[in-house]
């Protein structure tokens, strides 16, 4: 495997464990870790590698978003272009035909909720925290989050989530099928990973492949849901509450939005 910046990756008797690993900022999805994402999935297109385990590094995050510092100075054309990357890199994980589990230990919030979003199956331990906080920033979901939440929990809970930017805790998340499974500690979060993808390994691949293209067949990515939400997180950009809500976060303190 080759060597990344921002990620870890060991390949086990067949599967590929990636770790993302920016500690020191909560494992925040910044432009070179979203590249190491791309190019860590076109890696494991390899007949060695029959299934993938995401996780983030440390006790606290899975992954705390997008990076915020360099979002916050995006242009509206840039923006737009910055969210379709993301989807499009999001949807080459949701299409991987191989099992990917995401193993979510900590906080799964805004990109790093989309991120788990487009893995075929979440799991967390019980101090894992989920939402979509965006809207604190002034802004939306930018890498699916508004279309992929809704599909998964609802379009009542998704929305619910999304305006008002609550953080949810795992159990609540497994109560409204945003997650599979909770388990105490992060020692049993791997061992319950691996339990899952050994279970699927012993089916037939061809046959999980096949599922995994039929159940995304029916959740089109060309549907209009996906570029709006592209055009729609750009244009929230060329607003000042936008430039209050991320500086308020850099300067660590709350954002007093004006609605313009
Ligand atoms: N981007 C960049 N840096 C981040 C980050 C992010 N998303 N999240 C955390 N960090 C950094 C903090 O700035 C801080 O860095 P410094 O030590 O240099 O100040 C470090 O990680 C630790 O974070 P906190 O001090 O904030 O830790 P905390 O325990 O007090 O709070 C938290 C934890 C609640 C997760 C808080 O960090 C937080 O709210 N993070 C932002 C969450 C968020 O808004 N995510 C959405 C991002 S936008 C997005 O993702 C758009 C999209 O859809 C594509």
């Amino acid at each position: 495997m080759k060597t990344y910046q921002n990620l870890k990756t060991e390949l086990k008797e067949g599967i590929l464990h990636v770790t993302i690993s920016r500690p020191q900022a909560l494992n925040a999805l910044n432009m070179e870790t979203m590249s190491e994402l791309g190019a860590v999935l076109q890696e494991a297109d390899h007949e060695s590698v029959r299934a993938i385990i995401l996780s983030g590094e440390g006790e606290k995050a899975f992954v705390a978003g997008a990076d915020i510092k360099e979002i916050a100075t995006l242009s509206k054309e840039e923006a737009a272009a910055f969210a379709r990357r993301g989807q499009i890199l999001f949807k080459q994980w949701e299409d991987f035909t191989k099992p990917i589990i995401a193993a979510v230990n900590g906080f799964a919030l805004g990109g790093g909720c989309e991120l788990a979003m487009c893995c075929h199956i979440r799991i967390a331990t019980e101090n894992a925290k989920f939402g979509q906080p965006e809207v604190n920033l002034g802004i939306i979901p930018g890498y699916g989050g508004t279309q992929r939440l809704t599909q998964l929990v609802g379009r009542g809970k998704a929305l619910e989530l999304m305006m008002t930017g609550d953080l949810i805790s795992a159990q609540e998340a497994k109560n409204i099928g945003l997650v599979n499974h909770v388990v105490a500690t992060h020692a049993e979060l791997a061992e319950l990973a691996q339990k899952i993808v050994s279970k699927i390994l012993a089916k037939a691949p061809v046959a999980i492949a096949q599922l995994i293209k039929s159940v995304n067949a029916g959740f089109d990515f060309e549907k209009a849901g996906y570029e709006a939400e592209a055009i729609h997180f750009g244009e929230c950009t060329t607003t000042q509450d936008f430039k209050e809500g991320t500086t308020a976060f850099i300067e660590k303190r709350q954002p007093q939005f004006k609605g313009k």
